[in-house]
């Protein structure tokens, strides 16, 4: 039995071993283009126009720099130095755009005051029992009626044959460069989320997208009031 630990571990070694080929498997050369992404992009963009944003877990850089295309700044973060490495490689060209190694469940090193948050394909990842803890951490580096947009993934391809952990995680199976890893795939559902936001924020609007993707957008309490 792995602790809850492990399996943050896992996702994190997970994405470290595909750092170099993750962006050109995930995203077409067209993909800023591409119309199955646009909502999720005009989102982005119309959310965060002229504010500083912290964004979580944001790998190889494709939605940072879509974000940066109408906010003030982005700090793009994520464990992985690899997938860091690679961004900066993508977008150096951007000057409102910085990023920094730092682990979600900790945000060591990341300032306090920004004024927008999100995560792309990061929520499915957080075991259920670490998203209140992840989300007061998050809610410090955050000013009050800050706008924070979540967007996920809906069922993935193999998703009958996950498995479910005594937490009610969900588990899938993958293999990175020979390797098995079991990781934290979870699909929350509309009421889950609101359950888990409404502690943090107002305004909460569930949406689903045609291209299979769920997004959650909400604005900070002044207080969080989840632990
Ligand atoms: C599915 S990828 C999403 C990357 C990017 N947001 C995107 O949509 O292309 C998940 C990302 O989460 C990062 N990650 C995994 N565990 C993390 C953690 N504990 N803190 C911050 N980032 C983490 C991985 O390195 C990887 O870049």
């Amino acid at each position: 039995m792995f602790s809850s630990g492990s399996r943050e571990k896992a996702v994190a070694e997970y994405y470290k071993l595909q750092a170099t080929e993750y962006h050109h498997k995930y995203y077409s050369k067209d993909s800023e283009s591409d119309i199955l992404i646009k909502p999720e992009a005009e989102l982005l963009q119309s959310t965060f126009r002229g504010l500083d944003v912290l964004e979580i877990a944001c790998g190889t850089g494709f939605w940072t720099g879509i974000a940066a295309n109408s906010a003030n700044s982005v700090l793009g973060t994520d464990v992985n130095p690899s997938m860091i490495a690679e961004a900066k490689t993508r977008l150096f060209h951007l000057p409102n755009v910085s990023f920094s190694v730092s682990d979600a469940y900790d945000l060591q090193n990341v300032p306090e005051g920004f004024t927008g948050a999100f995560a792309v394909l990061f929520w499915c990842h957080i075991p259920r029992q670490r998203i209140r803890e992840f989300l007061t951490l998050l809610h410090r580096k955050l000013a009050p009626g800050a706008p924070v947009v979540f967007i996920d993934q809906l069922e993935d391809s193999d998703s009958q044959t996950h498995c479910t952990d005594l937490c009610g995680n969900r588990i899938a199976q993958r293999r990175a460069c020979g390797e098995e890893f079991s990781i934290i795939k979870n699909v929350p559902d509309k009421e889950q989320l609101f359950e888990h936001l409404n502690h943090f924020a107002e305004n909460i609007q569930y949406k689903v997208y045609s291209g299979g993707y769920w997004s959650v957008s909400c604005v900070t309490r002044e207080h969080c009031s989840i632990l």
